[in-house]
């Protein structure tokens, strides 16, 4: 049997070329896909890669005939209808490991921007002037980190602000306390003690009913005034006018943003243009070391799932009752 492969985002050459030497496999990988051109070549596909440029929603998923598996390059599955693909028996997975290390270094090359104000010094001094006194920043050092998600970013998060001699504490329901204590950071009872108590707040969580717009204008008022907010998850989590109205009375005092609830950002995005926020492009994951192995771990799910019927970070396990 040949199976179709469908890759409509950009795939790294080193999972292309894994796919491209199983024998039994056919590959569509002409780089970036529009969603028309997808919906056309889905129906003759049995495994679908995707990366956060393609949505598959109930209505792109109307189109799958034979359709086995999803894989998600990456990690984050909230561009996939996980009901309706298990409704319809395919298989999600994802590729958590391959980011990580990508994502904790830029969650710090944010945070350290944002103390500093790297960006807007590189802009005045390419604008021609010489403006130290206007850039005085705040020390990383002795400041409580408060992590919001203590999954594998925000581990790899705590280790490095160890390093930096920070302190830090982490909220995450789901995470025992008893790794989190092994790893040496306190794992807080509820999230208003993270909030009482963090000078800086970096997210790390999946967007869930529970935590969509976790950072609103009640949250920020439990706040720590003058906290500094990165954002290196998922636009989704904030409540852009809530932060942007905190950011213009100074509560919050900046926020560093890789990622925005729609993407590319609407132009009426109330936390566009502001003084004290540093934006990234959704920039986390973009290494060659990460986009090499999440290239090589989607192509290894693709493998194992269709020649072997082995399965691996399944992000909706109902499925595997249907098939
Ligand atoms: C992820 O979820 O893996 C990252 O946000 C990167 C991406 O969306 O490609």
């Amino acid at each position: 049997m040949t199976y179709h492969i469908l890759v409509p985002d950009n795939l790294n050459p080193a999972g292309i070329d894994m796919l491209n030497a199983v024998e039994a496999f056919e590959i569509t990988a002409p780089g970036k896909m529009s969603r028309e051109e997808t919906i056309a070549a889905l129906p003759t596909a049995h495994a679908l890669i995707i990366r956060s440029g393609t949505t598959a929603d109930a209505d792109l998923l109307a189109h799958t005939e034979n359709l086995r598996v999803i894989v998600r390059a990456g990690v984050g599955v909230d561009n996939v209808d996980l009901d309706e693909c298990t409704r319809r028996g395919i298989v999600v997975m994802n590729t958590p490991d391959g980011n990580t290390i990508a994502t904790a270094e830029h969650t710090f090359g944010l945070m350290l921007a944002l103390a500093r104000h790297i960006p807007q010094g590189d802009a005045s001094l390419r604008a021609g002037r010489w403006d130290r006194k206007l850039y005085m920043g705040t020390e990383l050092h002795g400041k409580m980190l408060g992590l919001i998600g203590f999954g594998r970013v925000g581990r790899a998060v705590a280790k490095r602000a160890q390093a930096f001699e920070m302190t830090e504490i982490a909220y995450d329901p789901f995470v025992p306390p008893d790794i989190a204590r092994h790893l040496g950071i306190p794992i807080v009872p509820t999230l208003d003690d993270l909030f009482a108590q963090a000078d800086i707040i970096s997210l790390h969580a999946v967007v869930t009913d529970d935590t969509r717009e976790i950072i609103n204008a009640e949250t920020i008022a439990k706040m720590k005034d003058g906290v500094l907010i990165i954002n290196a998850a998922r636009g989704a989590l904030v409540n852009n006018a809530d932060l942007a109205a905190a950011l213009k009375t100074g509560k919050v005092a900046g926020a560093a943003l890789d990622v925005y609830d729609v993407e590319p950002p609407a132009t009426d995005n109330p936390l566009l243009g502001l003084d004290n926020v540093v934006y990234t492009p959704h920039l986390g994951a973009s290494t060659r070391e990460a986009q090499e192995a999440v290239g090589v771990h989607a192509a290894t799910r693709v493998i194992e799932a269709l020649l072997k019927g082995k399965y691996t970070s399944v992000r909706n396990k109902p499925v595997l009752e249907k098939i």
